[in-house]
């Protein structure tokens, strides 16, 4: 796998968050698939989100040389202690992830996840040595009121306000407009395009001109028909894919695309 964040030319990262699909023996079998079919792209990293029960399978099945990394969906940000039913950052990484998805919509609208939630999960996933993968978007309210650039400015603000700039650097954003995930609908090219370089200035605030190292993947109703164009998008760095991530060949085609 490229060296995450360090390139300057963005070396993309197409993510599949499987969400709550695929217990262990549906992930084992996948990766054993995938793996055995999918020749690595240089100019690309794929990453595979499982739940975490299915980590470990999804890891052995992917074999001795997984040609993707892993990550999990969510932690809590203390390292242990009384929190029943959760897990932590340290215990994702002795699990075998890298990556933890933090901030994704449905943490967001159905579990309550506030911005404070995912400034302290950001903290602990780097703390762990892991990098987190900040989602942002705005709901079809948010949009409809002409409100997405803010929602996404301060999600973005919020998400990366415990890191300093290295880490903030380091971590990768994805752009999930709420109204385009499991719908079918899809933010156009240049819709994408257009927030992804908004977001892009708001991290310029933050960081400098080390901005441009940052990945910003698009997520929502992407497809093996769609994946093209929105990789061709200026400003778009990669993909968050849902459901068109459950089956192997959509997988394949999309992480080919
Ligand atoms: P869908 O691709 O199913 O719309 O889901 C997008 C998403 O939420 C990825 O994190």
């Amino acid at each position: 796998m490229t060296a995450i964040g360090t390139s300057a030319l963005r070396s993309r990262v197409i993510a599949a968050n499987w969400k709550m699909n695929h217990g262990p023996t549906a992930a084992r079998a996948f990766m054993a698939s995938f793996a055995a079919r999918y020749a690595p792209l240089p100019d690309r990293d794929v990453l595979i989100f499982p739940p975490a029960l299915s980590l470990a399978a999804a890891i052995a099945g992917a074999g001795e040389r997984p040609p993707v990394g892993f990550g999990v969906q969510n932690v809590y940000w203390a390292d242990k202690g009384a929190f029943t039913g959760e897990s932590s950052a340290p215990m994702a990484k002795d699990a075998g992830a890298d990556f933890v998805l933090v901030g994704h919509s449905e943490r967001r609208h159905v579990f309550g996840e506030t911005d404070g939630d995912t400034a302290k999960k950001c903290a602990a996933v780097e703390r762990a040595g892991l990098t987190p993968l900040l989602c942002v978007g705005e709901t079809l309210e948010e949009r409809d009121r002409g409100t997405t650039e803010e929602v996404v400015l301060r999600q973005l603000r919020a998400g990366l306000a415990e890191l300093d700039q290295r880490e903030a650097t380091t971590s990768i954003l994805a752009y999930e407009p709420v109204w385009c995930i499991g719908t079918g609908r899809t933010a156009t090219p240049e819709d994408a395009s257009r927030i992804h370089a908004v977001i892009r200035e708001g991290l310029r605030d933050l960081v400098g001109d080390r901005a441009r190292d940052v990945r910003i993947l698009y997520g929502g109703s992407v497809t093996p028909d769609n994946a093209t164009s929105l990789l061709a998008a200026p400003e778009v760095d990669g993909l968050l894919v849902g459901g068109a991530s459950l089956d192997v060949e959509s997988w394949l085609s999309i992480c080919t695309a």
